[in-house]
C-alpha cells in the first residue's frame, strides 16, 4: 500500500491568517463529520456527500483545500478532483484513499491532488495535510498577487515610458520647427539686405526699383508663408493630424530651391548649380517638406569646408527599382528607411552633390542622429539630418548617402512619383 506523503504531525504548519475554506466530500458519514468537528475551529468547513453536491458548492463557494474520499457512490473521487481544478485550478486536494491501487494514486497526483491520507486516517496526518495544503494554497495566492502588483507595476512603467516618449518627441518638434524656419529667415534677410543694397543710398526711387521691391517683396511673403507651413506641420503632427499633399511639379520646385539659395548666406563663394529634370514629375511628398529636405542637404553641403567649393542638385527619374543588393550599408554608404520605402516606379532619384572634403567614415554611422554635430554650437544643432530623415520617411522614400573622404558627399533621395493626370 502507498505511505502517506504528508510530513510528520510536529512540523504542522499554523493556520492562516485569514480563516481558510475546506471542502469535505464522502459519502461514510463517519469520517466527513468527524473532519467537520476536527477543523471546524481553524477553517469555514463545507460538507458534501457525493460529488455533485461538492462541485455545487466549489461552484459557489471560493474553496481553498478539498479532501475528496476517492472510493464514492456515484462520481468517483478522481472525476470530483478533474472538475474542482476545472472549476479553481488553484484548489488544492487531499485524496483519502483505502484500497487503491498505484495507478490510480498516480492518476489522482496527475490531476494535481497535492497529497493522499490512508483511511482509516489518523488525526496528526490529516490535520498536517491539511495545513500544508491550507498553506500551499496561500502561498499561490500570494504569488498571484505579487505577479497581478507587478503587471500593474509593468502597465504603470509603460505608461510613463509613453509619456516620456511623447515629450521628447515634443521637445524634438519644438527644436525642429526653430531649426527648420532658420532657413526661410535666412532668406528673408537675404532678401531684405539685397532691397537695403539697391535703394538704401537713394534718395529718390526709381520705377525699376519699386518692381524690384515688389518682386523681392513676393518672394519674402512666400518664405513667411513657408514659415507659417513648416510650423503648422510640426504641430499637426504634435496633434496627430497629416498635411494634405500639395502636389506640384518638381521642376518648379527645383527653380524655388534655386531661388532661396541665391540668397542664403551659407552659399557665400561657393558654386551652385541646379539642373532641372528632362522630364518632369510630381510627387506625393508634401512640397513644403521637399523644400526643407533640400536646403537641409544643400545647407549642409556648403558648409562642408570654408574652401570654395561646388554644389550641385540634380534629378533623374528611373524606370526600374532599386535591387536589394544596391542598397547596403558600407563604409562610405548609408541607406535609411529601407523598411518604409515605397520601391516603385517610375521612382524619382534627387541628389545633392558637394565637392567637400566628405564625411569622416568614422562618423558616417552617427550623422543621422538627431543633435550631432561636428559644428560648433552657433553653426549647427545637429538637427537637420534627423529632419530630413524623418521628412523622408513620411514620404515613403529612401534616403542614401555616398561620401569619399578627400573628394566629396552625395545625399540621394528616391521619392515614388505619382501616376500623370
Ligand atoms: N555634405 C556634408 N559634408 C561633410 N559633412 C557633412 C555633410 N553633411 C553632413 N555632414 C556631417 O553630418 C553632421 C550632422 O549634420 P546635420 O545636418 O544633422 O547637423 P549640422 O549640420 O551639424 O547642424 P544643423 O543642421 O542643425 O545646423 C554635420 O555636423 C557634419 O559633420
Ligand atoms: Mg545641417
Amino acid at each position: 500500500m502507498l505511505k502517506s506523503a504528508s510530513p510528520p504531525a510536529e512540523s504542522v504548519p499554523p493556520p492562516a491568517p485569514q480563516r481558510g475554506t475546506l471542502l469535505v466530500c464522502d459519502d461514510e458519514d463517519g469520517p466527513r463529520l468527524s473532519l467537520r468537528v476536527v477543523f471546524k475551529d481553524d477553517y469555514n468547513v463545507l460538507l458534501a456527500s457525493e460529488g455533485r453536491e461538492a462541485i455545487e458548492l466549489a461552484q459557489k463557494n471560493k474553496i481553498d483545500v478539498a479532501v475528496l474520499d476517492i472510493r464514492m457512490g456515484g462520481m468517483s473521487g478522481i472525476e470530483v478532483l478533474e472538475r474542482l481544478k476545472f472549476i479553481d485550478p488553484h484548489i488544492e486536494v487531499v485524496m483519502m484513499t483505502a484500497f487503491e491501487t498505484a495507478d490510480t494514486m498516480r492518476q489522482a497526483l496527475r490531476l494535481r491532488a497535492c497529497d493522499y491520507i490512508n483511511k482509516p486516517f489518523d488525526l496528526g496526518s490529516m490535520r498536517t495535510a491539511v495545513a500544508n495544503a491550507m498553506h500551499r494554497r496561500s502561498l499561490a495566492g500570494e504569488i498571484q498577487n505579487s505577479s497581478e502588483q507587478l503587471n500593474q507595476l509593468l502597465i504603470e512603467l509603460q505608461n510613463q515610458k509613453v509619456e516620456e516618449q511623447i515629450s521628447r518627441t515634443r521637445s524634438d518638434i519644438y527644436a525642429s520647427i526653430i531649426h527648420d524656419i532658420n532657413s526661410p529667415l535666412a532668406v528673408i534677410s537675404g532678401y531684405i539686405q539685397l532691397m537695403n543694397e539697391r535703394i538704401g543710398a537713394a534718395n529718390q526711387l526709381e520705377l525699376a526699383d519699386l518692381q524690384y521691391i515688389k518682386e523681392n517683396l513676393k518672394t519674402i511673403t512666400r518664405q513667411v508663408t513657408n514659415c507659417i507651413g513648416i510650423s503648422r506641420r510640426y504641430l499637426g503632427f504634435l496633434r496627430r493630424q497629416t498635411d494634405a499633399t500639395s502636389v506640384i511639379g518638381v521642376n518648379q520646385l527645383l527653380n524655388d530651391l534655386g531661388e532661396l539659395i541665391r540668397v542664403h548666406p551659407s552659399v557665400q563663394s561657393n558654386q551652385f548649380a541646379c539642373q532641372p529634370l528632362t522630364q518632369d514629375v510630381t510627387v506625393g511628398i508634401n512640397s513644403t517638406d521637399l523644400i526643407q529636405i533640400l536646403l537641409n542637404l544643400c545647407t549642409n553641403a556648403f558648409q562642408a569646408t570654408p574652401q570654395p567649393h561646388h554644389v550641385t542638385v540634380s534629378g533623374q527619374v528611373l524606370d526600374a527599382p532599386l535591387a536589394p543588393a544596391q542598397i547596403q550599408d558600407g563604409p562610405s554608404d548609408r541607406w535609411l528607411n529601407v523598411e518604409g520605402f515605397d520601391n516603385h516606379v517610375p521612382l524619382l532619384a534627387l541628389s545633392v552633390q558637394d565637392t567637400g572634403p566628405g564625411i569622416p567614415l568614422e562618423i558616417l554611422p552617427k550623422i543621422f542622429e538627431s543633435y550631432f554635430t561636428t559644428k560648433s554650437a552657433r553653426h549647427g544643432t545637429g538637427l537637420g539630418l534627423s529632419i530630413v530623415q524623418r521628412l523622408v520617411k513620411s514620404g515613403r522614400g529612401l534616403l542614401h548617402c555616398h561620401t569619399e573622404p578627400g573628394v566629396g558627399t552625395t545625399f540621394t533621395i528616391y521619392l515614388p512619383t505619382l501616376p500623370k493626370q
